[in-house]
C-alpha cells in the first residue's frame, strides 16, 4: 500500500456545517493537516444554506476540533493553519442560482476538486446537476457520497443514475466508514499476507462466523432519520455486509480497487436469497425499551424525542446468512447489530470446527474448537483462542487460552480515525476502500426482500431492555443449532 501523495485540492463539502461535518470530517481534516497529509494549497469550502461568514465557520470548526476525542492536544500553530484553509459559501440547491456563482468564484482553476455530499441522498442529483450546469466539474473532479445510499434498491439506483450522469463511476467515492477502520484493513492483511490461515479458511475447518456491531448509544437526536431507516438499513445493508464480504471473499489478484471490489461483489451475489419463511426463521428484529446502560437510566426508543410514540422500527437485528459457494457451503454467517446494548463492541468471530477425533477425552473442554476474534473496536486487535494443558502433574486437564495481539500495545503509532484514512484516500484518488455502484446495489438486492417480508409479516420488533444483550429471539436464532453468541460463550 503506497503512501498517498497530497496534492493541492479544493475540497467542497455540501452539508459542510452539519452534524457529520462537525463530528467527523473537520476533526479528521485537522488531524490530517497536523500530520502533514494536506498540501499547503488545499482549501476546505463548507457549503450550506446557513449564511455563515468564514469567521463563523472557523469558530464552529475550532470548537468541533477541540471537542473531538482523537484530538487530545490542540497545537495552536496547526489550528491557525487549519482554520485559514476554511471558507464558507452559501448555496441554495434548487433555489437562488447566485450561490453557484459564489461557489465558482471560491474555486481555484487548475487545482484538484473534490465534492463531498454530506447531504440526504435525494438532493445529491440536484447538487451534481448544479455543479455541471455551472461548469464546476473539471475532468479530474471527484465526488464523495455519504450514507444513506438510498433506502432500497430502486432509490439507490435512482441516486446512482443521477450522480452517474455527471461523474464517471471511477470518480465516485461511496463511503462506508467501516472500511476505513484499521482492523478492517488488517483483516485483508491477516488473510492474504500470511500463509497459515488461508488453508483453514473454508467450510472444512470453519463451523460458523459471527459478525457483531453492538453499541451502547441510542438513536439520540437522530430519531427522525432513524425511524425511516432502522438497523437493517442503517448498519446491516452497509457495514455488516461489507465485513462479511471481506471475511468471505476469495483472494484478489492484487490490492487494486477493482480486483478487491470484484471479489466483494461476488460474495454479495452469492448470498442465498431470503424470502418468506426463511425470513421468519432466520431473522430477528428488536427494539429497545428503557433500561440502564453503564449505570445510567436511559429512555426506551419510543420515548426518544423527534419521532412518533408508536413505531415498528427495529433498533436491533440478528440474522443468519449463507454464502452459497464452494468455500462456504453450509457455514452460517450470523450477523448482529443493535443500539443500547450492554457493550459497545464490533468484532468478527471465526469459530473453527471441533477436531475430527480427540485423543484427550474427558479433559474438561469438549473436543477442542478454537476461535479467532478480529476486534474492530474497542481495543483493536486479534485474539486466537486455543486449547492448552493446564500445568500440573495430576490428571491431564485442557483449558482454552488466548493468544492476543493488541494493536495499541504492539504498535506505538496512533491508529487514524476511519474518516482520516478515507479522506486521505479521496484526496489521493485511491478508491479501493470505497464501494462501487454494483456492490451497493447487490447489497440492496439481498436486503430488500427481507424488509419486504417483515412488512408483510407485520410483526412488531421484539422488545429488549436497554443495557441488555438484545432480545431473547437472537439467542434462540443461534441456539437452535447448539451454538451461542461469542460473549455468552465467554461467560460460561
Ligand atoms: C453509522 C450509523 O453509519 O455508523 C450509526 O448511521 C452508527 O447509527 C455508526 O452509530 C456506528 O459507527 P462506529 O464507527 O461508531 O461503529
Amino acid at each position: 500500500m503506497q503512501q498517498p501523495v497530497p496534492r493541492p485540492t479544493d475540497l467542497v463539502v455540501f452539508g459542510g456545517t452539519g452534524d457529520l461535518s462537525m463530528r467527523k470530517l473537520l476533526p479528521s481534516l485537522y488531524l490530517l493537516d497536523r500530520d502533514g497529509h494536506l498540501d499547503e494549497g488545499t482549501r476546505l469550502i463548507a457549503v450550506s444554506r446557513d449564511g455563515l461568514t468564514d469567521a463563523d465557520l472557523r469558530d464552529k470548526a475550532a470548537s468541533a476540533v477541540r471537542g473531538h476525542n482523537a484530538v487530545q492536544v490542540v497545537e495552536p500553530e496547526v489550528m491557525r493553519r487549519f482554520l485559514e484553509r476554511l471558507l464558507h459559501v452559501s448555496v441554495d440547491v434548487g433555489g437562488d442560482p447566485s450561490g453557484w456563482a459564489a461557489l465558482a468564484t471560491a474555486l481555484t482553476p487548475g487545482r484538484d476538486r473534490v465534492f463531498y455530499l454530506a447531504v440526504p441522498p435525494m438532493i445529491s442529483g440536484a447538487i451534481c446537476r448544479g455543479l455541471r450546469d455551472t461548469d464546476l466539474v473539471t475532468p479530474g473532479s471527484r465526488v464523495v457520497m455519504e450514507k444513506p445510499l438510498g433506502r432500497d434498491l430502486a432509490s439507490a439506483q435512482a441516486v446512482n443514475e443521477e450522480v452517474g450522469a455527471v461523474f464517471d463511476e471511477s470518480r465516485i467515492y461511496r463511503i462506508d466508514h467501516y472500511l476505513g477502520k484499521e482492523t478492517v484493513q488488517n483483516l485483508l492483511v491477516l488473510r492474504f499476507a500470511n500463509v497459515f490461515l488461508e488453508p483453514l479458511w473454508n467450510s472444512r475447518w470453519i463451523d460458523h462466523v459471527q459478525i457483531t456491531a453492538s453499541e451502547t448509544v441510542g438513536v439520540g437526536g437522530r430519531r427522525g432519520y432513524y425511524d425511516s431507516s432502522g438497523a437493517m438499513r442503517d448498519m446491516v445493508q452497509n457495514h455488516l455486509l461489507q465485513l462479511l464480504c471481506l471475511t468471505a471473499m476469495e483472494p484478489p489478484s492484487s490490492y487494486d480497487r477493482d480486483a478487491v471490489r470484484d471479489e466483494k461483489l461476488k460474495v454479495l451475489q452469492s448470498l442465498r436469497p431470503m424470502r418468506g419463511d426463511r425470513v421468519a426463521r432466520h431473522t430477528v428484529r428488536g427494539q429497545y425499551t428503557s433500561g440502564t446502560v453503564h449505570g445510567e437510566e436511559v429512555l426506551g426508543y419510543l420515548d426518544e424525542a423527534g419521532g412518533p410514540p408508536t413505531s415498528d422500527t427495529e433498533t436491533f437485528v440478528a440474522l443468519r446468512a449463507e454464502v452459497a459457494n464452494w468455500r462456504w457451503a453450509g457455514v452460517p454467517f450470523y450477523l448482529r447489530t443493535g443500539k443500547r446494548m450492554a457493550h459497545s463492541r464490533s468484532e468478527i468471530v471465526i469459530r473453527f470446527r471441533d477436531v475430527p477425533h480427540t485423543i484427550f477425552p474427558g479433559t474438561g473442554t469438549g473436543s477442542g474448537a478454537g476461535s479467532l476474534v478480529i476486534r474492530l473496536q474497542p481495543d483493536e486487535g486479534i485474539h486466537l483462542t486455543m486449547l492448552a494443558k493446564t500445568p500440573g502433574a495430576g490428571a491431564l486437564r485442557l483449558r482454552p487460552v488466548p493468544l492476543e495481539l493488541s494493536f495499541a500495545d504492539t504498535f506505538s503509532t496512533r491508529s487514524p480515525e476511519a474518516y482520516e484514512r478515507l479522506l486521505m484516500d479521496v484526496l489521493a484518488g485511491d478508491s479501493t476502500l470505497f464501494m462501487r455502484r454494483d456492490e451497493v446495489e447487490a447489497a440492496w438486492r439481498w436486503v430488500d426482500p427481507i424488509i419486504q417480508a417483515w412488512d408483510g409479516l407485520g410483526a412488531a420488533p421484539e422488545p429488549y431492555p436497554a443495557g441488555s444483550a438484545g432480545p431473547e429471539g437472537a439467542n434462540r436464532l443461534i441456539g437452535r443449532t447448539g451454538r451461542m453468541w461469542h460473549e455468552e460463550e465467554n461467560s460460561r
